[in-house]
């Protein structure tokens, strides 16, 4: 029998690609650039698989090209908004995601943006770098003291939970968070955490505020100017979800008019041609999305993809299946 053909649309941790190499017929981005829609409906009608990633937009006009050949999208990541999941659904499209192994590397991004923001460490290394820098001094770039302070999380997922341990555990802080679904009360009596009954609560009463909800069209501009408005004057937010949670123009204008007092990105509405004014604020941390970017979890997600498209190929239900 012929292994089936499976379309890597980015490059992969080379130890990955190897072990795809050795069980598919695998079809490498030797260039590594996003792929446009006509290259990807072309994977779509001659491979088996095509391994996506969240640089590949999947709407309903490139899932349904015919004829096509692929019957599965085994995402490389854990997010899959750039996919039409109805349209994948209506097409009979099995789509699998990568979560669980990503976690603690998210997590610990979510926390260096907090430290970042909170003690202006962009501001500080811009000083030195450009060798503006004239020695320390009393009053010289003033942040805000993370320890003991209130962290509120918007989503108590895996990452939020993570993220909630490290901050609780290891800062004394304090968690709120808020979520449409019911978490383990375990878990919550464990990191002494209380669930704020309105986004709008959590906002006005944290000193930090991290944000864990999916993207996509429900939480598009969930963060607006109104519940930016709610925030405190020495509030950071921080965003290691996905870049449409928050509505640039409005954060902009609140960390220009002191709104608020910072803010960490690692991830951008219309990535990666971010709003040009964030360029122009001293007061924001801005990340490349490294939210997985570690060897051990590119590797490890890569692994995860392989898990799922080899349960579909020899007839089993994939661990990750999404739909
Ligand atoms: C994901 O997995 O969704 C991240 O954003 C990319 O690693």
């Amino acid at each position: 029998m012929q292994a089936p053909k499976v379309f890597v649309t980015r490059r992969w941790p080379s130890e990955v690609e190897a072990e795809l190499a050795a069980r598919y017929a695998v079809t490498l981005n030797e260039s590594d650039r996003p792929l446009s829609a006509d290259e990807l409906m072309a994977a779509l009608r001659d491979y088996d698989a095509v391994l996506p990633t969240v640089t590949d937009p999947l709407p309903a006009s490139v899932l349904g090209v015919t004829p096509r050949r692929c019957r599965i999208l085994g995402n490389f990541g854990v997010g899959y908004n750039h996919i039409d999941i109805d349209a994948a659904r209506q097409a009979g499209i099995v789509v699998t995601n990568t979560p669980g192994v990503l976690t603690d590397c998210t997590a610990d991004i979510a926390m260096l943006l907090l430290l970042m923001s909170a003690h202006r460490a962009s501001e500080g290394e811009r000083l030195v770098r450009t060798q503006a820098w004239t020695g320390w001094g009393p009053t010289q770039l003033l942040g805000n003291k993370v320890s003991g302070k209130t962290l509120g999380l918007v989503g108590f997922g895996r990452i939020a939970q993570a993220v909630a341990r490290r901050a609780h555990h290891g800062f004394g802080m304090r968690i709120l968070f808020f979520t449409p679904s019911d978490p383990d009360p375990a878990i919550v009596q464990t990191l002494q955490a209380t669930r704020c009954a309105s986004l709008e609560e959590l906002l006005a009463a944290s000193h930090f505020v991290s944000l864990h909800c999916p993207g996509g069209v429900a939480t598009r501009h969930l963060i607006d100017a109104r519940r930016l408005r709610l925030m405190r004057p020495d509030a950071h937010l921080i965003n290691t979800a996905r870049g449409d949670v928050v509505d640039s123009e409005a954060l902009i204008t609140a960390l220009r008019e002191r709104w608020i007092a910072g803010a960490g990105l690692d991830v951008y509405e219309n990535e990666p041609n971010l709003h040009p004014d964030f360029l122009e604020l001293e007061n924001i941390s801005l990340l490349p999305h490294l939210g997985s970017a570690s060897a051990e979890t590119r590797n490890a997600m890569g692994r995860k993809v392989l898990e799922n498209i080899e349960a579909f190929f020899t007839g089993r239900e994939p661990p990750d299946r999404v739909v």
